[in-house]
């Protein structure tokens, strides 16, 4: 478990972390979203050890970060932003002196390269120097450093940062394959990506904790939560008589024709059943028609855009 308490950092007058607080429980998949320069790698700095707090406390599994620092650095896994490593190592060379460094005995030191190279897939890149590698490769070499101790924490600061889509798509999903026992904070400012990977999300903006939920709870919140989008080949016609339907508390045309039809619910209201059975009684042809789960990157805008104001 990890319990976060009233956690700030300044520089100088700067507070670039203000006063978080918050809890992770094994087995959760915390998402840190934020815009640039919301603190997020300052607040994972600080998780990590690699930055005392001004003040706040931070404990891992019992163990405070600043008075135990060796204790709960055991227990971290970290890939800083960027993933660094030192360029003109070979990949293996680069796990052995990681593993040298966390003080792994020999046999353990072996069985656990072999683990993470086969987990990583870095066969065909074992010896060749790190700065010659693919950023896909190289971002795979942090995240293999960064679980080579099989930490029960792994704290991963935009991961998929920078990698094309088949990249990202594989480091999210040794993200979900890690996760089934371990804490995982994983920043990003990918909204995708923390309906995709994570079980919960934390939105800060400013230093500060604006949300904490789910991401479902979040796009609950979104305006399109629950909202039919529809496009019919007779969408000029049926959109005064879509929007007249008594369910609807609100509609719009979108789109780059103005053919998209987007119907707002009233709450508790039936719209999906009304609109269908309008649509078969006016045998119109619909081309596209779906409800929204709600959209993660409005409710992030609403949020984060309120807190600046
Ligand atoms: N060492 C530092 N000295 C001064 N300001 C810093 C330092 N590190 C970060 N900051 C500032 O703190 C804020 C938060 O930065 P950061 O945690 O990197 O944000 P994020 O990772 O969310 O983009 C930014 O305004 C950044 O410029
Ligand atoms: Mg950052």
């Amino acid at each position: 478990m990890i319990l976060i308490d009233k956690l700030t950092k300044r520089f100088g007058p700067f507070t670039a972390v203000n006063e978080l607080s918050f809890q992770v429980a094994p087995g959760e998949v915390l998402g840190f979203l934020g815009p640039n320069g919301a603190g997020k790698s300052t607040t994972m700095k600080m998780v990590a050890g690699f930055l005392a707090p001004t003040s706040g406390t931070i404990a891992v599994f019992g163990h405070n970060v600043v008075d135990q620092p060796l204790k709960a650095k055991q227990m971290i896994g970290y890939l800083p932003e960027g993933a660094p490593s030192y360029g003109d190592m070979s990949t293996y060379d680069f796990l052995r002196f990681i593993g040298q460094v966390r003080k792994l005995n020999a046999s353990d030191l072996a069985n656990r390269l072999d683990a993470v190279v086969q987990q990583l897939s870095l066969q065909s890149v074992l010896h060749q120097p790190i700065d010659t590698l693919s950023k896909g490769f190289r971002r795979r070499v942090g995240l293999a450093q960064a679980i080579l101790h099989d930490p029960k924490v792994l704290i991963l600061d935009e991961p998929t940062d920078g990698l094309d889509p088949n990249q990202k798509h594989e480091v999210r999903r040794l993200i979900q394959n890690l996760s089934h026992d371990k804490i995982v904070i994983v920043s990003t400012h990918i909204l995708e990506e923390v309906a995709a990977v994570c079980s919960r999300a934390i939105i800060i903006s400013g230093g500060r904790l604006l949300a904490d939920e789910t991401p479902a709870a979040l796009e609950a919140r979104s305006r399109f939560h629950g909202a039919i989008t529809l496009e019919l080949a007779e969408s000029a016609g049926a959109y005064p008589l879509l929007s007249r339907l008594p369910e609807v508390a609100n509609s719009e045309l979108s789109g780059p024709t103005q053919s998209r039809i987007v119907l707002f619910p009233k709450p508790g209201s039936n719209l999906f059943g009304s609109v269908n059975r309008m649509v078969h009684q006016h045998g119109w042809h619909v081309q596209e028609m779906h409800v929204e789960r709600g959209q993660l990157d409005e409710v992030f805008r609403t949020i984060t855009q309120g807190a600046a104001q």
